[in-house]
C-alpha cells in the first residue's frame, strides 16, 4: 500500500551527474517518514459526532514563523500546514507532527486515523496537524540556501518553531483561537529525525508539550555511523551477509596491498576501474546496502533482496548459510552492477563523475538552489554526523573500511564554502554538541513513548540499540516491534502482530493520560 520506494526512486533519478550528487548518496536521501496513500482529494471529510462538513484534508494553510527566533526584527516567513478535526471535541488534545526533512506536502494521510496521529486523535478527542519543517518543501525563511540563509537552520530553531506555533496559531476550526497550550493538551508526534525532535522539544521545553510520541526517534547523534549497517548484517539473508562480508574483506585486502595492479583488477570486476580515490569506490560499494531502508512488513525491500538473490540463487539452487564464497560472490556481485544497478544509479555518467568526491572545482558543489536534500545535508554537516563508514576494526562489516568519515566531512566543506572550517569540521565534535544540549539516549522526560523497529537501520541512533544503558521510567515507555524505519506509524503496517501491540499500548497510554488529566479537571 505505501511507496516504499522513495529512497530507491531518489536513488535512481540520478544520472548524469557530474561529482557524487546529493541525490544518489542516499545518506543525504532523507531518512524520513514513510507516505502512505493520500487520502482523495474529491474526499469530504465530516465530523464523526456533528456530521457536519469540514476542511478537506487538503486545503494548505499559512503560519507567519520567526525568521531568526533570537532575533525576532528579521520578520517571519510563510510555514505551510494541513489540519483536520473531525475526531475533535471541546476540550481534547491537539496532535502535531511534523515530516521533517522533505516537503510535506503528500503526507496528509498523518492527519488521518491510517496513521498513529489520527489513532492518537481519535482516541483522546484530537485534531491533527502536520507543519512543514523550515528549509523544506516550500517552508523556506530565504530563497536560497546559501551558507548565510542556512545560518538559521538549526535543530534549536526548529523546536523554537513548534514552540512558537503552537502559542500562536489560531486553527481553522471552531474554537481554534482558544487551544494554546495553557488552554489544550498538545501532543507531539514524529519518526525519524522528527522523531528525535519529539524528543528534544520534551527535554528542551518542558511543559509545553503534554505527551509524545517517538518513532524511530534518532535521539543519539553519532558522527561516524557504522551502526546503520549492523541491523542489516544481522536480518540480511545469512548466506547473503556472508558473502557481503567476504568481497568487502577481499576488497579492503586488496586496497591494503598497495598493487596497483591488483587493485585495479579488483574496481574492473564491478566495472569502476576509471574511480580514482578508495573512499569512493567503498561509498559505490556501500549504495546497494540503502536498498534495505525501503523495506517494510508488508512488503519487504524488492531491491535489497533482488540483490541478494543476484548473489545467492544459482542456476536454480541458492546457497548454504556460509554462501557460495568469495569466487563466485565476486564474479556475481560484478555482473549485477554491469547489468543493471550502474545505469539505475548513474545513468551514462563515469564512474568518476558519478562518485568521485575529491574535486573541489566540481560544479556540483554550492549549488544553493532551494533543494531539501541540500537542506538536510546540511543539518548532518552542521549538527547531526551520521556519516556512513565502515565498521571500526575488529568487527564484521558489510562496509569496506575505506569508506572513512572524510568522505563526508569533505563533501560538507565543498559544498558549504566556509562554514566548516576549525573544528567545525569534525562530525564526532558536531555530534557530540548535540547530545549533550538534548540529552541524547538520557533523555528523561514524562508521557514520553519511544517506538522502534528491531530491522530499522537507524536502530542503532535511537533507545532501542544494543547495549544502549537509557533510564527506564514507568511514564517514558519503550515499545518494540520487529518493524522497520517507522513501521509503527502506519495502521497498514499493524499485519504484523509486534506492530500492533506497538500501536495499541502507545494509543492505550495516551488514551489513559487524558482520561486521567480530565479526571483531575472535574475533580
Ligand atoms: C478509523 O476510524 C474509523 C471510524 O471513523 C474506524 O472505522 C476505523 O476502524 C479506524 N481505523 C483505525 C486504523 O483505527
Ligand atoms: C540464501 O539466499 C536466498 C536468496 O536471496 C534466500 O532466499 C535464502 O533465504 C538464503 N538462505 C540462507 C540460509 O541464508
Ligand atoms: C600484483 O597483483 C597482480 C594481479 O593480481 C599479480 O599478478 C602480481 O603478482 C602482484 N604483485 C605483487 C608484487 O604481489
Ligand atoms: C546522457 O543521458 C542524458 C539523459 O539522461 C542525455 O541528455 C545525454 O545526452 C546523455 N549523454 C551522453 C554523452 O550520451
Ligand atoms: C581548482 O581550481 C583552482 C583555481 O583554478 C586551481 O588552482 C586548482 O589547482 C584546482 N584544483 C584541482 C584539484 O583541480
Ligand atoms: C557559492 O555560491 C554562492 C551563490 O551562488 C556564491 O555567492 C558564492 O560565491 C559561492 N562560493 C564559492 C566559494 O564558490
Ligand atoms: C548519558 O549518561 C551516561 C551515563 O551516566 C554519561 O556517561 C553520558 O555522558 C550521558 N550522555 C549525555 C549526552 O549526557
Amino acid at each position: 500500500m505505501f511507496t516504499a520506494n522513495l529512497l530507491l526512486s531518489s536513488l535512481f533519478l540520478a544520472s548524469s551527474v557530474a561529482a557524487l550528487s546529493p541525490l544518489l548518496d542516499p545518506w543525504h536521501a532523507r531518512p524520513h517518514i514513510p507516505y502512505v496513500d493520500e487520502p482523495d482529494d474529491s474526499v469530504s471529510v465530516f465530523h464523526v459526532s456533528t456530521h457536519q462538513l469540514i476542511s478537506s484534508y487538503k486545503e494548505t494553510f499559512y503560519f507567519d514563523q520567526l525568521i531568526d527566533h533570537n532575533n525576532p526584527k528579521l520578520g517571519t516567513f510563510k510555514q505551510r500546514y494541513w489540519h483536520n478535526y473531525e475526531f475533535y471535541e471541546p476540550g481534547g488534545t491537539i496532535v502535531l507532527s511534523t515530516p521533517g526533512e522533505v516537503n510535506a506536502e503528500h503526507f496528509s494521510s498523518y492527519l488521518t486515523n491510517s496513521t498513529i496521529n489520527g489513532m492518537i486523535a481519535q482516541a483522546t478527542d484530537g485534531a491533527t496537524i502536520i507543519i512543514e519543517h523550515r528549509f523544506f518543501g516550500e517552508s523556506n525563511p530565504y530563497p536560497d540556501l546559501s551558507v548565510e540563509s542556512l545560518r538559521v537552520h538549526t535543530i534549536q530553531q526548529a523546536i523554537d518553531d513548534l514552540e512558537y506555533f503552537a502559542k500562536n496559531v489560531k486553527l481553522p476550526m471552531p474554537g481554534g483561537d482558544e487551544v494554546t497550550p495553557d488552554k489544550a493538551l498538545w501532543i507531539l508526534i514524529g519518526g525519524s529525525y522528527p522523531g528525535a525532535l519529539v524528543s528534544y522539544v520534551m527535554q528542551n521545553k518542558p511543559g509545553l508539550f503534554f505527551a509524545g510520541y517517538s518513532s524511530s526517534g534518532v535521539v543519539q547523534a553519532i558522527g561516524h555511523f557504522w551502526g546503520y549497517f549492523e541491523p542489516i548484517r544481522e536480518w540480511m539473508p545469512k548466506n547473503c551477509s556472508s558473502d557481503v562480508e567476504a568481497v568487502i574483506k577481499y576488497i579492503d585486502e586488496t586496497f591494503d596491498s598497495g598493487n596497483a595492479t591488483a587493485i585495479h583488477d579488483m574496481k574492473a570486476i564491478f566495472g569502476l576501474e576509471d574511480i580514482v580515490h578508495q573512499d569512493d569506490f567503498g561509498a559505490a560499494m556501500k549504495l546497494v546496502l540503502n536498498y534495505w531502508q525501503g523495506g517494510n512488513i508488508n512488503q519487504e525491500s524488492v531491491g535489497f533482496y533482488g540483490f541478494c538473490d543476484a548473489l545467492e540463487v544459482d542456476k536454480g539452487k541458492s546457497a548454504p548459510a556460509s554462501g557460495w564464497g568469495l569466487d563466485h560472490a565476486l564474479k556475481a556481485w560484478g555482473a549485477y552492477w554491469k547489468n543493471s544497478f550502474y545505469t539505475s544509479a548513474c545513468g551514462n555518467a563515469t564512474a568518476e563523475d558519478c562518485f568521485g568526491t575529491h574535486d573541489p572545482n566540481s560544479s556540483s558543489w554550492n549549488n544553493t538552489e532551494l533543494s531539501d536534500s541540500r537542506s538536510w545535508k546540511w543539518m548532518t554537516c552542521n549538527e547531526f554526523g551520521f556519516f556512513p563508514v565502515g565498521a571500526s576494526e575488529g568487527y564484521p562489516t558489510i562496509v569496506s573500511r575505506h569508506l572513512t568519515p572524510e568522505h563526508s566531512e569533505r563533501g560538507c566543506q565543498y559544498d558549504f564554502p566556509g562554514a566548516f572550517t576549525g573544528l567545525k569540521k569534525s562530525s564526532l565534535l558536531n555530534a557530540l554538541k548535540v547530545n549533550v544540549a538534548y540529552g541524547g539516549w538520557n533523555i528523561t522526560t514524562e508521557r514520553l513513548i519511544f517506538a522502534n523497529g528491531e530491522r530499522d537501520p537507524w536502530r542503532e541512533a535511537t533507545v532501542a540499540a544494543n547495549g544502549a544503558s537509557f533510564p527506564k521510567m514507568d511514564l517514558q515507555p519503550h515499545l518494540l516491534s520487529d518493524g522497520f524505519h517507522c513501521s509503527d506509524m502506519l495502521a497498514s503496517e499493524g499485519s504484523s502482530k509486534a506492530v500492533k501491540a506497538v500501536q495499541d499500548a502507545a494509543v492505550g497510554y495516551m488514551a489513559k493520560w487524558y482520561a486521567d488529566w480530565k479526571k483531575k479537571q472535574s475533580a
